[in-house]
């Protein structure tokens, strides 16, 4: 009995060892943990539940039977964080360069179909050289089998995605239709054809870090959400940022101990939105003044930085974040912001986030370049997300809401539940200039009679009492108890419910 005990640890050490002691070095010469030491990071202590350790390739080509590590290059199961339960996986890329060969696609299959099973996320840390070249299309296969189950899972439990290290060709489909992708800085880098073959198509001469770094990812091209300095630094993060999300499409958000009244007024708040209309001021601000504990989790905040998205909570409970922010572009809508606040709004909705949008928006950023690049389809995308969106909806405009846009940001009028305005807010077509100078073009020559004009609407439309006599706007409100407004308003909200008519799935304009 003894001996059978020794040879099950002895065969668990080999496994642990992944592609031995000597590419174990190497992995952390290049600042990179391997992939147990990541988990160990990721999960609450003592809690992995490891699955199909033994677990080896079948290929018989190139010598392969020759070398079946334990495991096949990732470490698949489930765990805890803060208590809350886990799917993982960790690719290995001390075992034949973390690739993935039919038998490693067929540990990660299983443990999504766990995850749907039994209602909990899937987080993956991806490390990997793609496909197994010895295994050719059998590795292809198994990659399909991947994307098929994140189509599978998608808005049913939430997939987060953290690439720790290679991710190239085809393999960027895993991680692209996962909920989140976060990067870790200068160790990884995603990209659908690497530098060579850039250069031998195109003559375009680009690092990989140029190419499909973390900074690329999270500036230019936004595929991933956020990035950290480190592994250890990406894995404590993504331990903060699973607290905020629910387990599964039917959970509801996570519920966590608060240290913070409701009741809490901020005086300062009063006074955030200045004298001059044209002066910009952080919407950044507004936000972690009114969160529980001034915590605010963003994301994609290198992208589209006219409009802020992420997490906070508001009495122990995670509320979505939409909101313009004036201190870029004036807070214009634009192709990239909108298309980075209507994926949120569709995740949070996802799984039943409530959503809190801030107003202060001066319209659609009119140019050549916006139109030819489509934001009449891609502003649409985000007035669809709003009011397909069924999760409690509070809005409060701070200040300007005009136009197309006053209707597209979470309005009464596309399903909003409840609509705060500070007594700062200008809810109108347009701005009181460019309105005087449409509606009295024959008096533009005449800049006292046009200065007159414009005072005359700007004391017409320049405030939310307006909309507050149609009921558009629920309740004017001081700023300075916006977060137990809030509060309230999301407390009341609660045991919302909608129901739809029956539909195979919408159209959104993709
Ligand atoms: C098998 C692989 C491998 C792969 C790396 N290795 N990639 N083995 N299949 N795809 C092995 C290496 O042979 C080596 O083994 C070990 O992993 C580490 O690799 P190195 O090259 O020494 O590491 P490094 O210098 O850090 O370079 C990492 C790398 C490079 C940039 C990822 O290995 C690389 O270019 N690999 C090939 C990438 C690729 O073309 N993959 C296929 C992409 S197409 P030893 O024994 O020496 O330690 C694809 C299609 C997916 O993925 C389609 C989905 C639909």
């Amino acid at each position: 009995m003894r001996t059978v005990l020794e040879q099950l640890e002895q065969r668990r050490e080999d496994a642990r060892m992944g592609g031995g002691a000597g590419r174990i070095a190497k992995q952390h010469e290049k600042g990179k943990l391997t992939a147990r030491e990541r988990l160990e990071l990721l999960l609450d202590e003592g809690s992995f539940e490891e699955y199909d350790m033994f677990v080896a390739h079948r290929c018989t080509d190139f010598g392969m039977e020759e070398n079946k590590p334990a495991g096949d290059g990732v470490v698949t199961g489930w765990g805890t964080i803060n208590g809350r339960m886990v799917y993982v996986f960790s690719q290995d890329f001390t075992v034949f360069g973390g690739s993935l060969s039919e038998t490693h696609a067929q540990k990660i299959c299983k443990i999504m179909d766990m995850a749907v099973r039994n209602g909990a996320p899937v987080i993956g840390l991806n490390d990997s050289g793609g496909a197994r070249i010895q295994e050719g299309v059998a590795s292809l296969a198994g990659y399909a089998d991947v994307f098929l189950r994140n189509v599978k899972a998608s808005g049913v439990v939430p997939q987060i995605s953290l690439i720790m290290g290679p991710c190239a060709g085809g393999a960027v489909y895993s991680p692209a239709m996962t909920d989140f992708i976060f990067m870790v800085e200068d160790s990884s880098y995603m990209f659908v054809t690497g530098p060579d073959v850039v250069k031998t198509v195109t003559n375009e001469i680009v690092t990989a870090e140029e190419l499909g770094g973390a900074r690329t990812h999270t500036s230019k091209s936004s595929v991933a959400d956020g990035s950290f300095a480190n592994d250890v630094e990406a894995l404590a993060q993504m331990r903060r940022f699973f607290d905020y999300l629910p387990l599964n499409s039917r959970d509801g958000v996570p519920e966590r101990p608060f240290h913070d009244a409701a009741e809490r007024i901020d005086n300062s708040l009063d006074t955030l939105v200045p004298d001059n209309p044209n002066q910009p001021y952080d919407m950044r601000e507004l936000i972690l003044k009114i969160s529980d504990e001034n915590d605010f989790f963003e994301v994609q905040a290198n992208f589209a930085k006219n409009m802020l998205i992420g997490f906070c909570r508001l009495e122990g409970r995670t509320v979505g974040i939409v909101a313009n922010q004036p201190m870029v572009l004036a807070g214009c809508l634009d192709i990239d912001s909108s298309r980075k606040a209507a994926r949120f709004v569709r995740f949070c909705d996802a799984f039943d986030i409530p959503l809190l949008t801030l107003v202060d928006v001066p319209g659609f950023l009119p140019g050549t370049s916006q139109e030819y690049g489509g934001i009449i389809k891609h502003g649409a995308k985000l007035l669809y997300a709003f009011a397909e969106a069924t999760v409690p909806k509070v809005t409060v405009i701070t200040r300007k809401a005009y136009g197309g846009a006053y209707d597209v940001m979470s309005s009464k009028h596309i399903g909003a539940d409840i609509n705060y305005a500070w007594p700062t807010a200008e809810i109108a077509v347009m701005g009181a200039k460019g309105a005087t100078e449409i509606l009295y073009r024959s008096e533009l020559g005449d800049p006292d009679k046009i200065a007159a004009r414009t005072k005359n609407y700007e004391d017409r439309f320049a405030n939310p009492f307006v909309a507050a006599e149609r009921g558009f706007i629920d309740e004017v409100i001081m700023p300075h108890s916006t977060r137990r407004r809030v509060c309230r308003a999301f407390a009341a909200l609660r045991n919302k419910h909608v129901d739809l008519p029956y539909k195979k799935h919408d159209n959104i304009p993709l």
